[in-house]
Order: structure tokens, then C-alpha cells, then sequence
């Protein structure tokens, strides 16, 4: 029997209109936009504005230009697999609530929390619902309203994210472009690096944790940085050798946008010139489970079928990994 593989078969992505410009954040706090530029690249982010708004009103209209290039009925989509660390709820699963404002009503789904390593979890999953033959048409959708819980008098960590949603369609395709092959790793013993201290079963939302800030991202920048940099060029330079490629083989690197530097560090470790590295991290910042389709959804026209093309991430838990995906289109 033919082996299935699994195929991305088209790409779509969501930015809010609003934009946060690194002026705009030296009349926040006590920064300004040399140190911002040239400590992480970051000029502007994008963030959702209005009441009521949330992570699910992002992706919907990502998903949807999915369904639209691909002349879908929304009923025929059998799973939406939704990576994010800022869900609409703590629960039910956001992937639920896109279903329902899409009519996905023939859809399960749920929610992966893998923080900026979320879309590579979940793409690596959802290819495996594919890959079984149990399922024809899967959504993995990465989104993060990271505003909803950064703190804007905190200068170390409001200049970095921003908010953004993308999403793939996954197929079963028994052509030679598919997603080949994914190493993934996590360490819980990170998460004091990077976490959010209150308003989970260990510590609920009480008035004492609201007024001591605790709802809002935590992060030793410094300490992360130096996890990302060895994780996302070890776990990449790792994938490459264990499929016998080497730089002169990829087309793209579409590394995690939290800080250029991270981002440089990747690619030369992997022998990649700068114009095969996709990089947009400084009009919408670090948007968390987005980035990397967000990086797809630019560079889309751009990709050829057949290109050799690596995703990699690094992230709180510490979560990190890399794909090496063969473009279908
Ligand atoms: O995506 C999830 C994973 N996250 C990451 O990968 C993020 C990894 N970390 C980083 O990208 C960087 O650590 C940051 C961009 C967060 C910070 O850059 P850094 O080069 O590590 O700066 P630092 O924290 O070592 O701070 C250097 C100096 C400090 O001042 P002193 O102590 O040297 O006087 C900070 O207080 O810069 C100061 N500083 C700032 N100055 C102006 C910190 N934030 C700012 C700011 N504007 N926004």
C-alpha cells in the first residue's frame, strides 16, 4: 500500500490593522528605538484593538482565506488543531470556538500550549492525523494576542511581542513534497525563565495576584536567550544531519521571530546566507505561536514546489524543535 504522507496545501494569515512602532513605546516606557532595533530587531508589532476580541478573531479570518483560496465548504475540514498560550478561555478549547464561528460543525479539535513552539507541535501533529489515514483535511492554526498579557510598563518585555494569527491546511498527498520529517524537545525545567505565575490551578486569579502583576508574560530575557540561541541552532544543525542535507540543500530557513540575533545565530550555524532566511520580525515583532506561519503567509508567492524548507522554534517551557518540510505548491 502507498505510504500517505502529509501536504501543506496552502497557507493564510491575519495581522490586526493596529499598529505599536517603537516611538510609540518610547512614550510608554523608559526606552528607545536604537536599543530596541538593535537589541532585537523589532521596528513595530501589530495588536488587537476592541472589546471583546480575542485569539479566535484572528484565526477565523486566517482560516478563512485558507478556505477561500481552496474553494472549501467549511464542513469538509476534519480537524483545527489551535497552538496558542493566549486562548479565548481557559477553557473550552479556543480550537472550538474557531469551529463554531467558521462552521466547521463536521470539526473536533483542541488547543496545543507549546508557547513559541506551539505551530511546530502542532503541525507535527496534525500531519500524524494525516500520515494514519484517518483524516483528510486538518487546520493547525498558530495564534497569540500576546497584548492581553504583557505588561506596558515593563520595558523588557513589551518591545518584543505582538499579536498575529496563521494557519495551514494539511493534506494527504502521495507525491515526494511533504512534511519529511520533524525533531522536537521540550524542558520543563525552563519554565522559571519564562512563565506566567498566576491564574492557573496552582495559583488562581486572586485581588493580591491581579495588583502584584502576575497575570502578565514573566521572562529573564537574558537566561532565554542563551537557551534559544544553542536550542534552535543544535536542534536545527541535528535535523539537517539526520537527513543528510546541509545548507547548499535548503531554500528557506523560517526561523522563530523573537529576536534577530537568535535568528542570525540560526542560520549561520546551519551555513545559510541571509536571503534564504525568511524575516519579518520587525513589522510584526514576536507573536509567539504565529510567527512561523505568519513567515509562510509573506513569503508564500515566493516558494516553489519541491523547496526544501526548515521551521524552527524555541520557547517557554522550554519547548523547542525544527521541520523540515518539502513545499507541495
Ligand atoms: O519567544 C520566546 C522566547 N523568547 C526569547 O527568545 C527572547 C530572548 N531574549 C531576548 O531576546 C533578549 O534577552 C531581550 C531582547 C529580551 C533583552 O535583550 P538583552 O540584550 O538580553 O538585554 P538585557 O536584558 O541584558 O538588558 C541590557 C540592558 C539592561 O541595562 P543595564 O543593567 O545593562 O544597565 C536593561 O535594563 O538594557 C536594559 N534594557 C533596556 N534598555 C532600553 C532592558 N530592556 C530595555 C529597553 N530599552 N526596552
Amino acid at each position: 500500500m502507498q505510504k500517505i504522507s502529509a501536504a501543506i496545501t496552502a497557507v493564510g494569515g491575519y495581522v490586526p490593522e493596529t499598529r505599536l512602532t517603537n516611538f510609540d513605546l518610547e512614550k510608554m516606557v523608559d526606552t528607545n528605538n536604537e536599543w530596541i532595533i538593535s537589541r532585537t530587531g523589532i521596528e513595530e508589532r501589530r495588536i488587537l484593538k476592541g472589546p471583546g476580541l480575542g485569539s479566535s478573531d484572528m484565526a477565523v479570518p486566517a482560516i478563512e482565506e485558507i478556505l477561500r483560496k481552496k474553494k472549501l465548504d467549511p464542513k469538509e475540514i476534519d480537524c483545527i488543531i489551535c497552538a496558542t498560550v493566549t486562548p479565548d478561555m481557559v477553557f473550552p478549547a479556543t480550537a472550538n470556538i474557531i469551529a463554531d464561528k467558521i462552521g466547521a460543525t463536521n470539526a473536533w479539535g483542541f488547543d496545543m500550549s507549546a508557547a513559541c513552539s506551539g505551530f511546530l507541535f502542532a503541525l507535527s501533529t496534525g500531519a500524524m492525523y494525516i500520515e494514519s489515514g484517518r483524516y483528510k483535511k486538518v487546520i493547525v492554526v498558530g495564534v497569540d494576542k500576546m497584548s492581553a498579557i504583557i505588561d506596558y510598563t515593563d520595558r523588557a518585555t513589551c518591545i518584543i511581542f505582538g499579536d498575529g494569527a496563521g494557519a495551514v491546511l494539511l493534506e494527504a498527498t502521495e507525491e515526494e513534497n511533504y512534511i519529511k520529517d520533524s525533531i522536537l524537545k521540550s524542558d520543563g525545567s525552563g519554565r522559571q525563565f519564562l512563565h506566567m505565575k498566576a491564574g492557573g490551578s496552582v495559583k488562581p486569579a486572586t485581588v493580591e495576584t491581579v495588583l502584584a502583576k502576575e497575570h502578565f508574560a514573566y521572562q529573564e530575557g537574558q537566561s532565554v536567550f542563551k537557551f534559544a540561541v544553542k536550542g534552535m541552532a543544535d536542534v536545527s544543525a541535528e535535523l539537517l544531519e539526520r537527513n543528510n542535507l546541509t545548507g547548499d540543500d535548503i531554500a528557506w530557513l523560517v526561523p522563530h521571530q523573537a529576536n534577530l540575533r537568535i535568528i542570525d545565530a540560526t542560520a549561520n550555524r546551519m551555513g545559510l546566507s541571509k536571503d534564504k532566511v525568511m524575516i519579518n520580525i520587525q513589522k510584526y515583532g514576536n507573536t509567539t505561536a504565529a510567527t512561523l506561519p505568519l513567515c509562510l503567509w509573506d513569503w508564500e508567492s515566493q516558494l516553489k514546489k519541491g523547496d526544501n524548507i526548515i521551521l524552527a522554534a524555541f520557547g517557554g517551557g522550554f519547548t523547542w524543535g525544527a521541520t523540515w518540510v518539502k513545499w507541495a505548491y
